[in-house]
């Protein structure tokens, strides 16, 4: 039984420029989510990707619009409650991916579990970044990685915490082709799993593979495709 995890109703978000500028960014945009669900959000750069992704998490208010995030609303929660959702539901995967400069490989990695405080378990990480082809080492600091390396570690904090939702950001945006299929299937996996996973993505091939992919246009959702192909997802990302 597939479960809604998520609902969006016509959110939209402006940004204001000075005192009397604002932008619009998204526009109305509507849809839901489920557990077992895979979507990839594509779309021109600008057109909006990251910025829903950091509504639909609590991370940037919306300026109109409801979101529901596993039956709750994340702007009308609680600090506490907040940090629980953050804790316990949610999982996301940022763009520029977010470690923390100061802490080595496995100490960014079990950051969550240690701030859940939840048990930490060495083996289990490195068995993880064996996974994900990850050989540098687990105790180097992040800020001596390659971009790709780095992407691992984001990916790797976020599995360690069989989060229910799970939001990624250009997941394969800085790895090779061969980490990108490890990467793809692990996201895969967890969504076979019950886990619901909203990647956005720049690479046709990889939405491709996805259950459904929206396509984000000027902030407007204009279209959903559900077991998309490559072309079909590239005529619409190129319809002018
Ligand atoms: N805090 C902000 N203030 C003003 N404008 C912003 C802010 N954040 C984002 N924008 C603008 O919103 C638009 C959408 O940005 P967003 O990062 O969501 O795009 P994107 O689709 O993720 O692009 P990319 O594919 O390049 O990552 C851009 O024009 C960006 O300049
Ligand atoms: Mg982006």
């Amino acid at each position: 039984m597939t479960e809604k995890v998520i609902a969006v109703q016509e959110l939209s978000k402006d940004f204001s420029l000075g005192k009397h500028k604002s932008i619009h960014i998204l526009k109305n945009i509507s849809f839901s989510a489920a557990s077992n669900d895979f979507i990839s959000i594509v779309g021109p750069s600008g057109s909006g990707k990251s910025t829903l992704l950091k509504c639909l998490s609590g991370l940037l208010r919306p300026t109109n619009g409801s979101i529901s995030i596993d039956d709750m609303d994340p702007y009308q929660l609680s600090p506490s409650q907040t940090a629980k959702m953050r804790r316990t539901t949610l999982g996301f995967i940022f763009q520029s991916y977010n470690l923390v400069p100061a802490l080595p490989v496995f100490e960014n990695i079990v950051l969550p579990l240690r701030l859940a405080g939840k048990q930490v378990n060495r083996a289990s990480v490195e068995q993880l970044l064996k996974k994900l082809n990850f050989t540098a080492d687990m105790d180097s600091f992040v800020t001596t990685l390659s971009g790709g390396e780095q992407q691992k570690v984001a990916i790797a904090r976020v599995l360690v915490t069989h989060a229910k939702i799970i939001f990624a950001d250009e997941p394969t945006g800085a790895v090779d082709a061969n980490s990108k299929k490890i990467i793809f299937d692990c996201l895969r996996t967890l969504a076979d799993n019950g886990a619901c996973v909203i990647m956005v993505t720049h690479d046709i091939e990889l939405a491709a593979m996805t259950d459904r992919s929206l396509v984000l246009r000027d902030g407007q959702l204009i279209k959903r495709l559900t077991n998309p192909t490559a072309s079909e997802i590239l005529a619409e990302i190129e319809r002018g």
